[in-house]
């Protein structure tokens, strides 16, 4: 047995949907959820072996990440197939817009770099990690696999080099899960055809969630909890104009704020799935969470920034 390495998920702080159409947003990373993978050895060649899904993958099959980020780690440290296995296990819901993918990818190439004895930075990593994503889900962003490398908040721009940078204090968050299960995709086709009917009106919108999302970097960096929940519920209202919210994100939202959340909006792409809310303090976060499940939702309390 090789230790255990680990990735965290991550979330979408501001800015989703405007990001479609050139705007920045942010997200940052979930570091109470993790992806771990450890390595034991084997008889033939290198196995990745996906305990959550019960699937195993070799080095040689070509359509799955996994084996597709394992091929360029050892094209890239001119190492051959190691005789060893790869256990990977999975905190993230898959498809709940908390970075499965990109995190289970970054524990792989971890244990994958760790067992050859090779230091890989976060930058080399991250762009394994978005290499491999290219190949399997066609056009990533490139923010997952920067903020889960990096486990840093990241702002992002569409085509343009993601950015790291720091909090200037410690933010306690909680995300809240409405058990819908929502499909990105038919948000963001959604948001396009009401941007068809009228481009004037959701250019606005989009204009406004970029002065928000910049605002709330700026919040995150001097440390303003206060600032930062402000936005989230700016950034909530113009998401509910443009068409994602959901009675249930809405309903998880008035939850959190009437147990004290300084802020609180639907995460990543609407439509159910997932909200997060801020909290001041470490205890503030436990009443919103107990608010959260004793409303029989599934809820998960993680902070980032410096504690
Ligand atoms: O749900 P997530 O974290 O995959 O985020 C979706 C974000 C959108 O802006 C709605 C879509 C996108 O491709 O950026």
């Amino acid at each position: 047995m090789n230790g255990q390495v680990t990735a965290p998920g991550k979330i979408i702080l501001f800015g989703e949907h405007a990001v479609v159409y050139g705007k920045p947003a942010i997200a940052i990373p979930v570091s109470g959820m993790r992806a771990s993978a450890w390595s034991e050895s084997s008889k033939e060649g290198l196995t990745i072996n996906a305990l959550d899904i019960g699937q195993k993958f070799k080095l040689k099959d070509s359509n799955n990440q996994f084996s597709v980020l394992a091929q360029s780690v050892l094209a890239k440290t001119n190492f051959n197939e190691p005789n060893l296995t790869i256990n990977l296990s999975s905190k993230l819901p898959q498809g709940s817009g908390m970075g499965s993918s990109a995190a289970t990818a970054t524990a792989v190439c971890r244990a994958l770099s760790k067992h050859l004895g090779v230091d890989l930075e976060a930058n080399e990593i991250s762009e394994l990690v978005f290499d491999a994503e290219k190949i399997v889900h066609g056009t990533p962003s490139g923010i997952d696999n920067t903020v889960i490398a990096y486990e840093m908040p990241v702002y992002f721009i569409k085509g343009k080099k993601p950015k790291t940078f720091e909090p200037g204090r410690e933010f306690f968050l909680i995300i809240g899960d409405t058990g819908i299960e929502a499909s990105t995709k038919k948000t963001v086709s959604k948001v396009r055809k009401n941007w068809q009917k009228e481009p004037g009106l959701m250019d606005g919108y989009f204009d406004e969630i970029e002065r928000i999302t910049e605002n709330g970097k700026k919040a995150i960096e001097n440390g303003d909890s206060k600032m930062v929940g402000e936005m989230m519920d700016e950034n909530h209202d113009l998401l509910n104009s443009i068409g994602v919210s959901h009675e249930e994100l809405d309903k998880l939202i008035d939850i959190a704020k009437d147990a004290g959340a300084l802020g609180a909006k639907l995460t990543g792409g609407g439509g159910g799935g997932n909200m997060v809310a801020l909290a001041e303090t470490k205890s503030e976060q436990k009443k919103i969470y107990k608010a959260i499940t004793e409303a029989g939702y599934r809820a998960y309390q993680t902070s980032f920034g410096e504690e």
